[in-house]
């Protein structure tokens, strides 16, 4: 059995139940339009975000879930789908997953609408389902995650980045949804405050921790992510291990190595000799050191709760996170 496999266990029914709540409300009377959300449907990867949303309901409610869950984790995954939709149109990625992006299936035009129409059809289940609540607390998520975005494509710009945006933003880009997943999760059941706040700090965490290894992963041209490595230098986008290289560095090799990062943007010599100099300096190390740390307070979170196969797949979801090459 798989990491993945073994984390989901103990919630397999609801799991089910939820993939196909969600296929139930997806839907558009077009079939080009139910063509194209079948695609991004069908491709949408490890379902992380509902995965710790249904988990979170079950660590604080016995009881069978039900609608308030399934809507929860089907909002949370698609503001995370419809947002990676639009992730590729702006970083203009050919690849998604291992499979054609939408933007170069169907041109950008139509990926962006693709998005939208993703988002407007989630949130009028939501507004339709009657339980306010829900869609009220998670739609936040998504201006923080379009000003994460915002920020983050100012700073490519201006090729400008310091160690208190850069963890802004990745707060902002993917933290704050992992964070609302699994807060809201527990808002789904009833659980109290306390809860509802504890949990939140544990998808911070577990966030943080996993942008950072996201971001670890774009410099291995090993990693199967389905995405073209080196992404991020091609973007002249300034993550966590190049940042750490780049603080340490004295200021005429820090000129260098932003001449080359400038030179990354069309040239792939210079993406591979900026990969290297990363490697060699240190950075992956420190950027894993940093994301070592909020895996160790995440898991210290969830010490709060007695022992259980609900938290054991939490602690192994910490594991998968911090292991995973894809
Ligand atoms: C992936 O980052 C992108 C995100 C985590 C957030 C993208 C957000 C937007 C495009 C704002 C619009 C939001 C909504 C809700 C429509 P990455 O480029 O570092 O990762 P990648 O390597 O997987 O592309
Ligand atoms: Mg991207």
């Amino acid at each position: 059995m798989t990491l993945l496999e073994q984390i989901r266990q103990p919630i397999d029914t609801a799991l089910r139940e939820c993939r196909a709540y969600m296929r139930s409300r997806m839907t558009a009377d077009d079939p080009f339009v139910q063509s194209m959300l079948d695609y991004v449907i069908d491709n949408m990867g490890k379902g992380v975000r509902p995965l710790l949303a249904i988990l979170a309901s079950r660590l604080h409610s016995s009881q069978p879930l039900g609608e308030r869950t399934n809507l929860a984790a089907m909002l949370v995954e698609m503001i995370h789908t419809a947002s990676l939709v639009h992730d590729d149109v702006i970083d203009e990625s050919p690849m998604r997953r291992g499979n054609p992006s939408v933007n170069s299936r169907w041109g950008a035009n139509s990926a962006v609408l693709c998005g939208d129409y993703i988002l407007a059809t989630a949130f009028d289940a939501g507004m339709t389902s009657g339980h306010y609540d829900i869609p009220t607390y998670i739609i936040s998520a998504m201006r923080e995650l379009c000003c994460g975005e915002l920020v983050q494509n100012e700073c490519n710009r201006t090729s400008t980045m310091s160690r208190e945006v850069y963890l802004d933003i990745i707060n902002k880009k993917t933290a704050v949804l992992l964070s609302t997943s699994a807060a809201v999760g527990a808002v789904a059941v009833g659980a109290s405050e306390e809860c509802v706040t504890r949990m939140a700090e544990f998808g911070t965490a577990l966030g943080m921790a996993f942008q950072i290894k996201d971001d670890i992963l774009d410099y291995d041209v090993d990693a199967q992510t389905g995405k073209p490595s080196c992404n991020d230098l091609r973007e002249g986008k300034i993550t966590l291990p190049l940042l750490d290289v780049l603080e340490r560095a004295e200021s005429s090799e820090r000129e260098r190595l932003m001449t080359l990062l400038k030179a990354a943007r069309m040239d792939d010599d210079a993406v591979e000799q900026l990969r290297a100099e990363v490697v060699v300096r240190g950075g992956l190390q420190a950027a894993e050191r940093l994301m070592d740390d909020y895996m160790a307070r995440a898991r210290e979170i969830l010490t709060a709760y007695p022992a259980s196969e609900v938290r054991r797949s939490l602690e192994l979801l910490c594991d998968f996170v911090a292991a995973r090459n894809h």
